[in-house]
C-alpha cells in the first residue's frame, strides 16, 4: 500500500468525505509556504479523491505569472515535495489559476481582476459561490487583505460561504491580536475565521487525544497521583534559512512557543471533552489556558541563540552570521520553559517545554513521565532514569514508545529499561503520514472549525508568553550565542531541570 492508498481516517475524525464546491483562494501563491505546503497539500487530497467537484484554487502573488507559469512552479514544487504521479498531476494541474496582483493594491484594481476571475471561473466550471480565502502572506498584510475584500465586493455572497484562513503568528501580542480580530470581524464572523496552526493537523498531534480519550488503560492514570512530569521537545536542526526578516523580528516564543508548544500541552493537558466538536475540543483547551500559572521569567525561563557548529559533518554559521541578521542581533532561536497548570489534574507536575533551531536532530515528542514506584521491593536503588517513560513521537519516526523497567536475563536481579514500540510506519503501512495541512484545508472546506484556534485561546497564549517577551527583549543576554549548531541548547536548560532534580530525556 503505498501513501496515496492509505484509506485516511477511517475509523477517525470526520467522514473524509468531499466538501462543498468551493473555489480557494491562495493570497501569497508564489511564496515559500504556498509551494511547500499548502499546493502539495491539496494535490495529496485531489489524489485521495477528497477535493470536491467542481473546485478551482486561485493563486494572487506579485509574481508576474499567468496560469500556465503557475502551474509549472508548482508542478516542480509538489514533485520536490511528494512522491509525484504524472497522471494525478495532469488530472490536478488545470484546477489551478492565477491572478498577478499586489496585496496593497487598490480594491478596484488587482482586487477587482481577482472577483472578475473567480466570477468567470465559478460561471464556467458551475461551481457554487463558495470561497475560501487563505492568506499565506507575511502577517503585515492580513488586514489590509481582509478590508480590500470587503472593498471589493468579494467578502459576502447572498448565494454561497467565504472562510478566511489566516496562518500565524496572530498578531505580535495579546492587544495587536485583539486588533487584527476586532478588524477582521468587521468583514468577517468567528464562525468564518480560521486561525491555522498546522502541528493540530499532525496525526501523532490529533493521536495524542485518540489514545487517551479511546483506550480505558491510560485515562485512569493520566494525573498527579502517577505523572511526576511532562516533557514537549520540538527540536529543529534547521537554522533560519532565509527568514531572517521575518525571524528577527518574531523569535521563537512568537514562532513556535505561542501556538505549537502550547497547543501540544493542550492537547496532552486537557480535560476529555463532551463531544468530539470544535465547541468541545475548543472548550477544554481554553480551561487548560486559563489554569497556566503566570511565569516567574527569571526561574522558569531560559533562553539560548546558536553559534556556529556542524551539522551532518557540514560546518554551518551562527545566527548571527545568517544573512540579514544584525551581527549583534539579541534574538532567541531557542527557548525552554517550566509551566505549571493550576487546576486538580495538574497541581504540582511541571510541563517543562524546549524548542529550538540547529538542534542535534529534528525531534518533536511529548514524554509522560511516570512516578517511580510508591515501595520498591527489590534490593536496588531507584533512580529518576529506571521510571516509567510514554514517549509520543510526534516526528520523525513517528509512533509511541513505553519504557518500563525488565528483569535482565540471568543469574541474580539486575533490572534495565526496555522499551515497547508502537511505529505508524509498521503499524499501518505507511511511511510518510499524510500532510498536516490537507486535513487542515480539507476541515475548513467543510466548515468545521474543531481543529483551528479561537479567538479567546490565541489571546490567552498571548497573555501567557508576553512576559517572556518583554524580559527577553528589554535584556540583552549578555551571553548570546550559547549554544553550539548541532548541540541539544544551551547549558541552562538542564539547570531548569537540574533545579527541580530532573533531567532532559534524551531523544
Ligand atoms: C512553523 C515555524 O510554524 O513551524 C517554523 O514558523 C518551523 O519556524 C515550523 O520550522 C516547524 O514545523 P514542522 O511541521 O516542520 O515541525
Amino acid at each position: 500500500m503505498n501513501e496515496m492508498e492509505f484509506a485516511p481516517r477511517c475509523v477517525g475524525l470526520s467522514s473524509g468525505k468531499p466538501t462543498d464546491p468551493c473555489c480557494i483562494v491562495v493570497f501569497g501563491a508564489a511564496g515559500d509556504l504556498s509551494r511547500r505546503e499548502l499546493i502539495p497539500a491539496l494535490y495529496d487530497l485531489a489524489c485521495q479523491s477528497l477535493l470536491p467537484e467542481p473546485f478551482t484554487i486561485v493563486g494572487f502573488s506579485r509574481d508576474n505569472w499567468d496560469d500556465q507559469a503557475f502551474r509549472e512552479r508548482m508542478r516542480r514544487a509538489v514533485s520536490e515535495e511528494r512522491t509525484f504521479d504524472a497522471q494525478h498531476w495532469e488530472r490536478f494541474a488545470p484546477h489551478l489559476h492565477y491572478v498577478t496582483g499586489n496585496f496593497d493594491a487598490p480594491p478596484e484594481g488587482d482586487y477587482a481582476l481577482l472577483r472578475d476571475k473567480l466570477q468567470s471561473l465559478q460561471k464556467r466550471h458551475g461551481i457554487p459561490d463558495n470561497v475560501l480565502f487563505h492568506l499565506a502572506t507575511p502577517p503585515d498584510f492580513f488586514c489590509g487583505i481582509v478590508n480590500r475584500l470587503d472593498a471589493a465586493g468579494l467578502a459576502t455572497s447572498d448565494h454561497g460561504w467565504r472562510r478566511l484562513v489566516i496562518e500565524k503568528p496572530f498578531g505580535t501580542d495579546e492587544r495587536s491580536a485583539r486588533d487584527l480580530d476586532r478588524k477582521i470581524l468587521e468583514v468577517f464572523k468567528e464562525d468564518q475565521t480560521y486561525r491555522i496552526d498546522h502541528f493540530l493537523g499532525k496525526e501523532t498531534v490529533q493521536n495524542l487525544l485518540v489514545v487517551r480519550f479511546a483506550n480505558p488503560s491510560f485515562e485512569p492514570i493520566w494525573n498527579r497521583n502517577y505523572i511526576d512530569h511532562v516533557q514537549i521537545t520540538v527540536a529543529e536542526d534547521i537554522g533560519i534559512g532565509t527568514r531572517a526578516g521575518f525571524y528577527e523580528k518574531t523569535g521563537v516564543v512568537r514562532d513556535m512557543v505561542q501556538n505549537h508548544l502550547l497547543q501540544l500541552l493542550c492537547m496532552t493537558a486537557i480535560e476529555p471533552p463532551v463531544r468530539y466538536d470544535g465547541a468541545g475540543l475548543r472548550d477544554e483547551t481554553a480551561k487548560v489556558m486559563q489554569a497556566i500559572r503566570p511565569l516567574d521569567v527569571r526561574k522558569d525561563a531560559v533562553r539560548g541563540q546558536y553559534g556556529p557548529g556542524h551539522m551532518d559533518g557540514k560546518a554551518v554559521p551562527g545566527y548571527r552570521a545568517e544573512k540579514n541578521v544584525v551581527p549583534e542581533s539579541n534574538t532567541a532561536t531557542y527557548a525552554a520553559l517550566r509551566v505549571m497548570i493550576d487546576n486538580w489534574r495538574w497541581a504540582g507536575v511541571p510541563f517543562y517545554l524546549r524548542t529550538g533551531k540547529r538542534l542535534a536532530r529534528k525531534v518533536t515528542e511529548v514524554a509522560i513521565h511516570f512516578k517511580p514506584t510508591p515501595h520498591l521491593m527489590f534490593p536496588i536503588e531507584q533512580d529518576s532514569s529506571s521510571g516509567n517513560v510514554l514517549a509520543f513521537r510526534l516526528q520523525p519516526e513517528e509512533g509511541i514508545m513505553q519504557t518500563f523497567v525488565a528483569k535482565q536475563p540471568g543469574p541474580g536481579l539486575c533490572l534495565e529499561p526496555v522499551t515497547m514500540n508502537f511505529r505508524y510506519a509498521s503499524a499501518f503501512g505507511i511511511e510518510q503520514l499524510p500532510n498536516a495541512y490537507s486535513w487542515l484545508l480539507h476541515d475548513a472546506m467543510g466548515g468545521d472549525q474543531t481543529l483551528f484556534a479561537r479567538a479567546d485561546w490565541i489571546y490567552r497564549a498571548w497573555q501567557i508568553v508576553e512576559p517572556v517577551i518583554a524580559h527577553w527583549t528589554s535584556e540583552v543576554a549578555p551571553d548570546f550565542p550559547n549554544y553550539t549548531a548541532g548541540s541539544w541548547g544551551p547549558l541552562a536548560a538542564d539547570g531548569l531541570l537540574r533545579a527541580d532534580k530532573r533531567a532532559w530525556k534524551s531523544l
